[in-house]
C-alpha cells in the first residue's frame, strides 16, 4: 500500500488541500490502486501548497501545487511511484527553500501525522520530558539555561531565568501559561505547531511544569485559528490518555494538566499581562509591573508565561543538551528561529534556521524576492510594531541585538516583505490607527496619542504644515516610547519613526500633491 502525505494545515486546506485529497481518493479507488492518505501539518513552503508526497524506497516525493484537476494526470504518470510529472518537485528534502533549514523546532511537522503518539515517538517524542523527570529540576532549568534559549514571543528573555525565578518564588501553587495568541502580522509558526505537531507543545510545558513544579498550565489560543484549537485539543486527549498529562505524568509523581482557552480577539491580549487578566475572566487590561507574573501570576501565583516556539524548543534542549542548541547562532541570540517570511514575497512560508543570516538573504536568496517581481522597497520585521527596513540595511544579521542597534526588532521572527508600490507615509498612518483600535486604554500617551497620531499622519499624507506636523509627530512618538505602560504604545512609534527616517521623500509636501 503507497502512503501518500497531504497537509491539513490551515494554509494548505485554504489553498485546497481537502479537494485534492478526497479527489486521489475517489481516483485511487476507481482505478484499484491501494493507497492510504495521512494528513499531517505543513512543511512549511506555502508557496508549494497543497504539497503531495508520496513515499517511496528513494525517500517522499513532492508534487507542489497540485489542483483536484491535475489528479488524473498524476496517476496516469505513476506518482504513486514517484513517477515524473510537471508538478513534480523531486525529493522534498532536496528542495532548496527545504535543503538550506536547520530545523529543530519544526523537526517533525509537515512528516508525522499531528495525533499519532507511534509518530511522534518515533522521531524522539517524549525523550526530552524523561530526561527531565530523571535529572530533576534543577537540573533541567540549568539545561535551559546553558541553551541561551530567549522567549520567541516578542521580547526576546532568557527562558532559564524566567523558570527560575518561578521556581524559587514560595507559593502553594505555580502555573505554565503558554502564550499562543499570535498577534503579530506575518505570523503563523505557532498555528503550524498546534495543528503540525501539539505533542511538542505538551511535552514542552510538561518539561517546564517539572522544572518549576506547576501543576497546572493552560494554552491561551487567538480564536482564528479554529483547526489549530480542534487538533490541540484532540492531541490534549490523547495524550492524556496516555499519562503524558495527568495525576502521575509518565509514573514521575508529578501531576500536570493543561487546560486550552480560547481569546476573544485583542491584539493586547499577548501581552502576557492582559493575557493573564483575561484567563482570569477579566477585560484585557495590561497589569502594571512589578509584581511580574513569575512572581505573582496567574491568580496572583508565580508563573511562567513562554510562547509557543520557546515552550516547542524545550524538549531538543532536554533531549539533545543545552550544549548543543547553544551550538547554533551568533551572539547572545542562541539556536535556531523559524522565519515566517510573508507579504509580497515569491516564495512565501516557514524557514527554520540559525540566527545569523543576513535580512539580505532571507528575502532575495530564500524568499526569492517580491511575488510582483518589482523591486523590495520595505520589509517589516517583528509585527505591526516593527521596524520598516529598506534594502539598503540587508546586510542585517537576524539577531535580537543586531535588529535592536539599528532600532528595529525581530519579535516573533515575522517578516512582511513590500515592493516600491508602497506608500509609507500610508504605513505611518497605520501603525497609529493599529494602536488606536487596539490600545487597551489603560495609560494615556498610547489611548491618547495613537488617536492624535491618526490625525497628525492625517494632515502630512493630506499636505498640511507638513515640516510642522513631522516635527509633532516626532514629538508624540518620544512621548509614547518613553511614557507608555507596555509595549504596544511604546513601540508603536518604531514603525513611524522608521519610516520617516528611511523612506523621507513619502513625507515630504511634494509627495503629499502628487499623491493627491
Ligand atoms: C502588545 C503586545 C502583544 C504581544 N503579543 C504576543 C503574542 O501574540 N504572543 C506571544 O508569545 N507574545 C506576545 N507578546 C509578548 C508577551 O508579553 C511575553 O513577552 C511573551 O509571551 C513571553 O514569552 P517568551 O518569553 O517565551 O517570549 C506581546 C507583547 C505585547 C506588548
Ligand atoms: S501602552 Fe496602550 S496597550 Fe499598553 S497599557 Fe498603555 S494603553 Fe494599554
Amino acid at each position: 500500500m503507497t502512503r501518500i502525505f497531504i497537509s491539513k494545515d490551515a494554509a494548505a486546506l485554504a489553498l485546497g488541500a481537502d479537494k485534492v485529497a478526497v479527489k486521489i481518493a475517489a481516483e485511487a479507488e476507481a482505478r484499484g490502486v491501494a493507497i492510504e492518505i495521512i494528513r499531517t501539518g505543513s512543511r512549511g513552503m506555502v508557496f508549494l501548497e497543497p504539497l503531495v508526497e508520496v513515499e517511496t524506497p528513494a525517500g517522499r516525493i513532492g508534487y507542489g501545487s497540485v489542483k483536484a484537476s491535475d489528479v488524473a494526470s498524476l496517476f496516469e504518470a505513476g506518482f504513486t511511484a514517484g513517477g515524473a510529472h510537471a508538478r513534480g518537485i523531486g525529493k522534498t528534502e532536496d528542495h532548496p527553500f527545504f535543503a538550506r533549514q536547520t530545523r529543530l523546532t519544526f523537526a517533525r511537522c509537515g512528516i508525522i501525522d499531528p495525533v499519532s503518539l507511534d509518530d511522534y515517538a518515533s522521531l524522539a517524542g517524549w525523550r526530552g520530558l524523561r530526561r527531565a523527570i530523571e535529572i530533576g529540576p534543577a537540573a533541567t532549568i540549568a539545561e535551559v539555561a546553558k541553551s541561551g534559549l530567549r522567549g520567541r514571543g516578542g521580547a526576546g528573555f532568557p527562558t532559564g531565568i524566567k523558570w527560575k525565578t518561578v521556581a524559587d518564588a514560595p507559593a502553594d501553587r505555580r502555573y505554565i501559561v503558554c502564550n499562543a495568541d499570535e498577534g503579530d502580522s506575518g505570523t503563523f509558526a505557532d498555528r503550524m505547531i498546534m495543528e503540525g505537531d501539539p505533542f511538542a507543545l505538551i511535552e514542552g510545558m510538561a518539561i517546564a511544569a517539572v522544572a518549576v513544579g506547576a501543576s497546572k498550565g493552560y494554552v491561551y489560543l487567538r480564536s482564528e485559528y479554529p483547526h489549530a484549537a480542534r487538533t490541540f485539543q484532540q492531541a490534549l486527549e490523547i495524550a492524556r490518555g496516555a499519562r503524558y498529562l495527568g495525576s502521575d505524568i509518565l509514573g514521575s509523581g508529578h501531576a500536570f494538566d493543561i487546560e486550552l482557552r480560547i481569546g476573544a480577539g485583542a491584539y493586547v491580549c499577548g501581552e502576557e499581562t492582559s493575557l493573564l487578566e483575561s484567563l482570569e475572566g477579566k477585560r484585557g487590561v495590561v497589569r502594571a509591573k512589578p509584581p511580574l507574573p513569575a512572581h505573582k501570576g496567574l491568580f496572583e501565583r508565580p508563573t511562567v508565561v513562554n510562547n509557543v516556539l520557546s515552550l516547542v524548543a524545550i524538549p531538543t534542549i532536554l533531549d539533545r543538551g543545552g550544549e548543543f542548541y547553544a551550538g547554533f547562532g551568533m551572539g547572545r541570540s542562541r539556536g535556531t528561529m523559524p522565519l515566517q517570511i510573508a507579504g509580497n514575497i515569491r516564495f512565501g512560508g516557514l524557514f527554520e534556521t540559525a540566527f545569523g543570516l543576513t535580512l539580505g538573504e532571507i528575502v532575495e536568496d530564500i524568499g526569492g524576492g517580491t511575488a510582483s517581481g518589482r523591486p523590495v522597497r520595505a520589509v517589516q520585521c517583528g509585527g505591526p510594531l516593527g521596524a520598516y527596513f529598506p534594502p539598503a540595511f540587508f546586510d542585517t544579521p537576524f539577531d535580537y541585538e543586531a535588529f535592536a542597534a539599528r532600532d528595529g526588532l525581530i519579535g516573533h521572527g515575522g517578516l512582511v516583505v513590500f515592493d516600491d508600490t508602497v506608500e509609507m507615509a500610508k504605513m505611518a498612518r497605520f501603525a497609529m490607527e493599529f494602536c488606536a483600535i487596539e490600545s487597551c486604554g489603560k495609560c494615556t500617551p498610547c489611548r491618547i496619542g495613537s488617536t492624535r497620531g491618526v490625525e497628525v499622519m492625517e494632515r502630512i499624507i493630506g499636505g498640511v504644515k507638513v515640516d510642522e506636523n513631522i516635527a509633532l509627530i516626532e514629538d508624540l512618538c518620544q512621548t509614547m516610547k518613553f511614557g507608555s505602560l507596555c509595549a504596544l504604545g511604546g513601540l508603536a512609534p518604531y514603525p513611524v519613526l522608521s519610516a520617516l527616517r528611511h523612506f523621507p521623500e513619502d513625507f515630504s509636501p511634494r509627495h503629499a500633491l502628487a499623491a493627491e
